[in-house]
């Protein structure tokens, strides 16, 4: 980063993106400025009539105290010297990302943005917002509280706060129905998605797309536009009066059913509402409350937790952050499968070419057409280009001839059959094949990774890179250490998943390394809850109910019944009830049926043969079935979680209870609202989760139940999982 920092004395322009200037370097000026005031973070330009202010907090000019007040004292000291017209603009990569979310819960430090846009709002002028890269929450309010907006076309305008779990807090869901009318508004506040300039133009909360220099675009458009009469926001009555509520009602209920269970996007649509059934400063005040309630909600903290954790999450401890990345020009994928062609899809999809390695030429081919039948769906949904399609398609090539294909490979990711000796076999010929000092990775989701680095004569390079199926939709990828995987090693496999849009965690080697792992301490209990007086659907509708995207026996049938069947077997474990399911030829959805019987539209529906299977089994087993709580269902699902969460932690399979969590909102439908399962285990308290631990392990007799040590500890202390000091993987 610090080689895009100009040197002291160049001038800061927003046009040169990815410029920043020097924080408290006096800057050039150009010919006709003068400039009236710097407090480090603004900057206060005249050039004659119109004056720019010019707002410096890299890398995103979020809206820390000192923004504001620049801005405040700015149009003071514009007003003073009888400008006629101020533009608002960005240097560096953006205009505004928003809010300075590290001042939240903190005390308040005048002058608010309320204080800031009454003075934009009153100031007898005219004052434009100059928007490229992005306005976002707080940035873009900014914009609407100015008499007009000028940006540049592939500028990214939204207001994003649903997804931190509160609701805009400056007036964007006052001003913006009052530009664009409440539905339109709505659509944009309840999504959280950005737009582009152009789309908002013809929305029409832009008033002119620049082309070219957007300060000089915006100083020629205020310039052109002295003495017009522009209509602030808050004055505008034409797209708000006459609103049908029923229309709108109708419109907010349809944006609801895609966020069943959480809070922010019924406080935008309450605030929303407030813009055409209150005057304005009554609509502000209505915003305000419902800002100030869902901020210090549960939800938002835990949409906060996750906004944060992912960042955190991909700073892998430990790993100089000098650390050689090794270029990645060519990706060669081992295996053309259901996992092979995800991943390739992904490299393709970000730009890399990549080779999928298959054993026969018909294997090939298969694998190939399911690529290009998937990309071709989304073409035909109208979400991929046809021209984007083709680019991608071209990146993407095949082959049979293992030691050719290897031999040009920059990093080499295996997905053949989960099968120790079959990836050995595999390991053995890359070691063969490959040039030295590439990493080759297996996507393998159980098996050790120690083992398959000793087919090889270079351990230092091996490691696992364990995607989600579909891999060219789930973000989540475990990286995965083994005993001698080198840094270098890691921090290539790092950079390689963020470039192919991906999360990457680092984590360390073990059977089913972190999410597995976990889930699969749920599984006892599902078991255990049906033989005692649960049905199928009765668990996944309080899972489901919790917020997870599907509930396990749901996931179960999609996934295929006979795959836990096959792992208990080698296991030598029972499951008397699934085992029963399986034996009765139900596989879940291939079968058309499993833990449910599926339509041709493949709905699920309760199916009385399950239940008679149920039923039977607990009859021969002599349980006495008895009516199971929801509380009791949740929690005998999330605690075992969290309990071999912990001894993850005490393992140092996962370096940070967030890393965790953020495995659980990237890769196993945990809504991220919920925060993930250490951010659940806090707000229920350790100790309680210590003591619901010992009662279920008493009453179901599931040792594995019994509180981990860090729990008991943690307990002990009154400490929680977020307040925990970091281990190492
Ligand atoms: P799959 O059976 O769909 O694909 C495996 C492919 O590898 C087949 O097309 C086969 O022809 C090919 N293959 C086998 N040996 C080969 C060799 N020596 N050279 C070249 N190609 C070879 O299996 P899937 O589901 O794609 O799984 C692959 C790996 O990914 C496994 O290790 C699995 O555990 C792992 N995985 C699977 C997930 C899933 O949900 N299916 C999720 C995450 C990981």
């Amino acid at each position: 980063m610090t080689g895009a920092f100009p040197q002291p004395g160049a001038c800061p322009r927003a046009q040169s993106a990815g410029d920043y200037p020097q924080r408290g370097a006096r800057p050039r000026l150009d010919e006709g400025e003068t400039l009236l005031a710097e407090n480090q973070f603004v900057q206060h330009v005249a050039m004659g009539e119109v004056h720019v202010l010019r707002l410096a907090n890299p890398p995103v000019n979020t809206l820390r105290t000192e923004i504001r007040a620049g801005l405040y004292d700015g149009m003071k000291a514009a007003r003073a010297a009888g400008a006629k017209a101020v533009v608002i603009i960005g240097t560096g990569r953006m205009f505004c990302a928003g809010a300075e979310m590290t001042e939240f819960g903190k005390p308040r430090v005048p002058p608010s943005l309320t204080e800031v846009f009454e003075e934009f709002e009153s100031f007898p002028g005219l004052t434009v917002a100059a928007i490229h890269g992005s306005a976002l929450g707080g940035g873009l309010e900014v914009a609407l509280a100015c008499h007009a907006r000028v940006a540049l076309a592939d500028a990214n305008l939204g207001l994003p706060e649903v997804k931190r779990g509160f609701v805009p807090g400056a007036g964007g869901t006052q001003r913006l129905p009052r530009l664009i009318g409440p539905e339109a508004a709505l659509k944009i506040i309840v999504s959280g998605d950005p737009i582009k300039a152009t789309e908002a133009h013809k929305l029409g909360f832009i008033d002119a797309v620049i082309d070219g220099d957007l300060e000089a675009g915006a100083i020629a458009f205020a310039r052109a536009n002295l003495g017009k009469n522009f209509t602030l926001a808050r004055n505008r009555t034409d797209k708000i009066t006459g609103q049908d509520m029923a229309a709108f009602d109708a419109a907010a209920a349809a944006l609801l059913k895609r966020s069943r269970g959480q809070e922010s996007p019924k406080g935008c649509v309450e605030a929303v509402r407030a813009s055409f059934t209150l005057p304005f400063e009554e609509g502000l005040q209505k915003e305000r409350d419902l800002f100030a309630s869902l901020v210090a909600g549960e939800q938002s903290k835990a949409l906060r937790h996750i906004f944060f954790g992912e960042r955190e999450a991909q700073r892998v401890p430990g790993l100089a952050a000098d650390t050689q990345v090794l270029p990645v020009g060519r990706l060669v994928v081992i295996g053309g499968g259901t996992m092979g062609g995800g991943i390739a899809m992904s490299a393709a999809n970000f730009g890399v070419p990549v080779t999928i390695v298959e054993m026969t030429e018909d294997a090939l081919a298969k694998g190939l057409q399911r690529c290009e039948a998937n990309w071709q769906r989304t073409v035909a949904s109208g979400r991929l280009s046809q021209a984007e399609y083709e680019k991608r398609r071209a990146l993407l090539s095949g082959s049979t001839d293992f030691e050719k294909t290897v031999g040009e490979a920059d990093l080499v990711i295996e997905a053949v059959f989960e099968n120790m000796d079959v990836k050995k076999q595999v390991f053995a010929r890359l070691d063969k094949a490959a040039r030295p000092g590439i990493v080759l990775a297996s996507n393998t989701s159980t098996l050790d990774i120690d083992q398959i680095a000793s087919a090889t004569s270079r351990p230092e390079w091996v490691m696992g890179m364990h995607f989600f199926s579909p891999a060219n939709v789930m973000r989540l990828l475990e990286n995965v250490r083994g005993s001698k995987t080198n840094a270098v090693a890691i921090a290539t496999a790092t950079e390689f998943g963020k470039k192919i849009g991906k999360l990457p965690v680092l984590v360390g080697n073990c059977d089913g390394f972190v999410g597995n792992r976990m889930t699969g301490k749920r599984t006892p209990q599902v078991e255990k809850l049906l033989l005692e007086g649960c049905l199928p659907q009765d668990i996944d509708r309080v899972m489901e109910g919790y917020g997870m995207a599907m509930g396990p026996l749901a996931t179960g049938d999609l996934a295929g019944l006979d795959i836990g069947a096959a792992v208990r077997k080698a296991r030598g474990t029972v499951a008397p009830i699934a085992d029963a399911v399986v034996a009765a030829g139900r596989f879940g959805q291939k079968t058309s049926k499993g833990w449910y019987m599926y339509d041709e539209k493949r709905n699920r529906l309760p199916d009385p043969e399950v239940e008679s299977i149920i039923l039977d089994v607990a009859e021969k087993m002599q349980v006495r079935r008895r009516k199971i709580e929801a509380d009791e269902i949740l929690e005998r699902l999330l605690l075992p979680m969290v309990n071999e969460g912990a001894r993850i932690l005490e393992e140092g399979i996962a370096s940070r209870p967030i890393d965790i969590d953020v495995i659980f909102t990237n890769g196993f439908g945990w809504p991220a609202w919920r925060g993930g399962p250490m951010f659940w285990a806090d707000t229920q308290g350790l100790k309680a989760v210590r003591d619901k631990l010992n009662q279920y392990a008493e009453a179901t007799g599931d040792k594995n139940l019994r509180p981990a040590a860090l729990i008991e500890k943690l307990a002990d202390e009154g400490g929680s999982f977020a307040a925990m000091g970091k281990s190492k993987v």
